[in-house]
């Protein structure tokens, strides 16, 4: 495995690859790597010649008052596993790499599907997401990229973009990995306290009081939501964000559920925001 840092040597490195006929998988992260994305780099691994990781904190998706300074960072730690998973390439380019002075272009995907949930609570975050996305597939030149549904929402902004400029890449999402006792696996996980770590629970349990509603009948999405916003607002510790349950393929409020529905929730634990989600088919 091979780490670098430069933007020029990465995409001259895969437009070479690409051309030599070999296929290029990018799993994109910020790091501080976890089974939820050494599962993406397996998924990787099983579908193209050459699997590249980017491994960069995108300063643009964070806000003024968010943790981009305090983000956990252990590249070394990183390489390590990544190389184990079966990574090829680490792309780990600086800040200054990425944005040099001067530096003045953006990409944002419009509307609801990104003016919603975390887009409410998170303002600029997901232009930032797109930014750099944008950016590591001009990079990286991959044919397939592979994204968590743990972020649900950044994925359906992905596919949005991807659809709405042409990009040749093939968007692939991987299911959300938990800890044994149910709790998503992040990267910010590692900021709770062991009595946060404990309330923190209450995320998972009550989107899965939500997905036993619906499996036993009710079709009302309101009814659903309200269930999920009962189990977190009695909880202690927990202060709610927001709660949806929203089409899956675009985020869209339903009138009754049908097809492919996504109950999602964003709480605050103590200073610590956690996402959760689970996506589910009703017939
Ligand atoms: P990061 O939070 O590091 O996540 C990288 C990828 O891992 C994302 O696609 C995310 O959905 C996926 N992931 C995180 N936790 C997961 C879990 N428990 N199960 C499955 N997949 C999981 O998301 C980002 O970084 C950034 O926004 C990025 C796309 C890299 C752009 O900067």
């Amino acid at each position: 495995m091979e780490v670098i840092t430069r933007v020029a040597a990465m995409q001259e490195l895969c437009l070479h690859l690409k051309r030599s006929g070999k296929s290029i998988g990018l799993v994109p992260t910020m790091g501080y790597l976890h089974e939820g994305h050494l599962s993406l780099i397996r998924a990787a691994r099983g579908e193209n010649d050459i699997v590249v990781m980017s491994n960069f904190v995108n300063p643009l998706q964070f806000g003024p008052k968010e943790d981009f300074a305090t983000y956990p960072r252990d590249p070394e730690r990183d390489n390590r596993l990544a190389e184990a998973a079966g990574v090829d390439y680490v792309f780990a380019p600086s800040g200054a790499e990425m944005y040099p002075e001067g530096y003045s272009t953006f990409v944002e995907v419009k509307g609801d599907i990104a003016e919603k949930m975390c887009g409410r609570s998170r303002p600029g975050h997901f232009r930032g997401v797109t930014t750099v996305v944008l950016k590591l597939f001009l990079i990286t030149q991959p044919d397939r990229a592979y994204f968590g549904q743990k972020d649900a929402q950044q994925a359906v902004i992905i596919k949005k973009m991807v659809a709405d400029l042409n990009i040749p890449v093939r968007i692939v999402t991987c299911p959300i990995i938990r800890e044994a006792d149910g709790l998503a696996l992040s990267s910010r996980n590692t900021y709770l306290s062991p009595e946060e770590r404990k309330q923190a629970l209450a995320l998972p349990r009550a989107l899965s009081a939500g997905k036993e509603m619906i499996l036993k009948g009710e079709t009302d999405p309101r009814r659903v939501r309200q269930e999920i916003l009962r189990v977190l607002e009695s909880s202690p510790g927990i202060r709610v964000d927001y709660v949806e349950v929203v089409g899956g393929e675009d985020l869209a409020e339903l009138g009754e559920l049908k097809g492919r529905v996504l109950l999602a929730a964003a709480v605050y634990v103590g200073k610590t925001r956690l996402i959760d989600n689970i996506d589910l088919e009703v017939r």
